[in-house]
């Protein structure tokens, strides 16, 4: 994709080469307060805005309702029953942005405590610290008096299980015979494509804006990370400018996907500051999208010259309530259309999001 300067000076449409699905997208009114989140945050968008509307501050809500994912361990992409590293544990990073007070906190590579974003609230609160990891996360988290657990769920050690006897066949490990697949096993390849046992590049993970009714803005990230990751490894989640970022003046912004893409251009941050210029959310992430396909140049990321073949997708609220989601490719794994969730005035549902690419990758 080879783009002038003139081009990325026009419209956000033609500077993220956007497609007439996109376009034909049109913006609803906004009204606020508003929380937008991943696909996978239907109750969370709902949980945060009925807490706004009762006046709680929009981190407490976005927490509270980012909490009810964290919790859940049928989602193995964030939190108690996330998938685990490379080792066969779980290890979660989150992070936190408050507009009103402009701090934020953190934590990665967090053992043993299933809601990471509180921890990191505490870290925001109670410390002259944005980012705490591993072992002093957790020491800090358990001085705190957070409960420490065993994050990893039946579910998920059999889901590794397979990975590991799958992963090569110059180790000891035999592959499972195809006819006798456990059936949490069979869900997960459903859920996720059989893919993911051999290119582990795939995980997920919750962000979610909120903005309230005095225009206070918000965003959390939560996320156990990329399946069977590099112990240690951390993704953009925890990382403020990256995952997350709130500007009280402008608007929050967070992704889910490919972390280390989104590191590269420090997404969150230029989404936001994409609509510092004007640009409605949703072209503001569509933006950011065309930054990180610009800027993917290694082979082995991409299936065509600037399309990379990872995916990733950003969300984002404006100071208005104005609000939008875009995902690099239109569909999902399944082949159905990518989605986000939001809440407003009219109640929590799921929306198409805008996409830089048709199909899937
Ligand atoms: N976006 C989540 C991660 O890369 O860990």
């Amino acid at each position: 994709m080879t783009l002038s300067r003139r081009t990325l000076l026009g419209t956000a449409a033609a500077a993220a080469g956007l497609s007439k699905a996109a376009l034909a997208q049109k913006p609803l009114p906004a009204s606020r307060p508003v929380a937008v989140s991943s696909s996978n945050g239907l109750r969370a968008v709902a949980e945060a805005v009925k807490r706004m509307q009762a006046g709680q501050d929009p981190l407490d809500s976005a927490i509270a309702g980012v909490n009810i994912v964290e919790d859940d361990p049928n989602d193995m992409t964030v939190g108690y029953g996330g998938v685990p590293n490379e080792e066969c544990v779980v290890q979660l990073d989150a992070c936190v942005m408050h507009g009103p007070t402009a701090r934020a906190g953190a934590v990665a590579s967090l053992e043993g405590v299933k809601n990471p974003s509180r921890v990191a609230k505490l870290v925001m609160e109670s410390t002259d610290h944005v980012l705490l990891v591993g072992p002093g996360a957790r020491h800090f988290a358990t001085m705190n008096g957070f409960p420490v657990e065993n994050l990893l769920t039946e579910k998920a050690r059999k889901v590794w299980l397979f990975w590991k006897q799958n992963l090569s066949d110059k180790d000891k490990w035999l592959e499972p015979d195809p006819e006798h697949y456990d059936p949490d096993v069979k869900a997960f390849i459903d859920e996720f494509g059989w893919d993911e046992f051999r290119k582990p590049q795939r995980g997920g993970t919750i962000h979610l804006s909120a903005v309230d009714a005095r225009g206070d803005l918000a965003g959390c990230t939560s996320t156990s990370g990329l399946f069977f990751k590099m112990p240690g490894r951390v993704g953009d989640s925890p990382i403020i400018g990256a995952g997350c970022f709130t500007d009280n003046e402008v608007g929050s912004a967070g992704s889910t996907g490919r972390g280390e893409a989104n590191i590269l251009v420090s997404g969150g941050h230029l989404t936001v500051e994409f609509m510092r210029q004007g640009k409605h959310p949703r072209d503001a992430c569509l933006m950011t999208l065309e930054r990180i396909a610009r800027t993917t140049r290694e082979k082995r990321l991409l299936s065509a010259p600037g399309k990379p073949n990872f995916s990733i997708a950003f969300y984002a609220v404006n100071k208005q309530g104005q609000y939008g989601g875009a995902s690099m490719y239109a569909l999902g794994d399944t082949g159905k259309r990518r989605q986000f969730a939001v809440a407003d005035a009219s109640g929590a549902r799921k929306e198409e999001t805008a996409f830089l690419f048709e199909g899937r990758i």
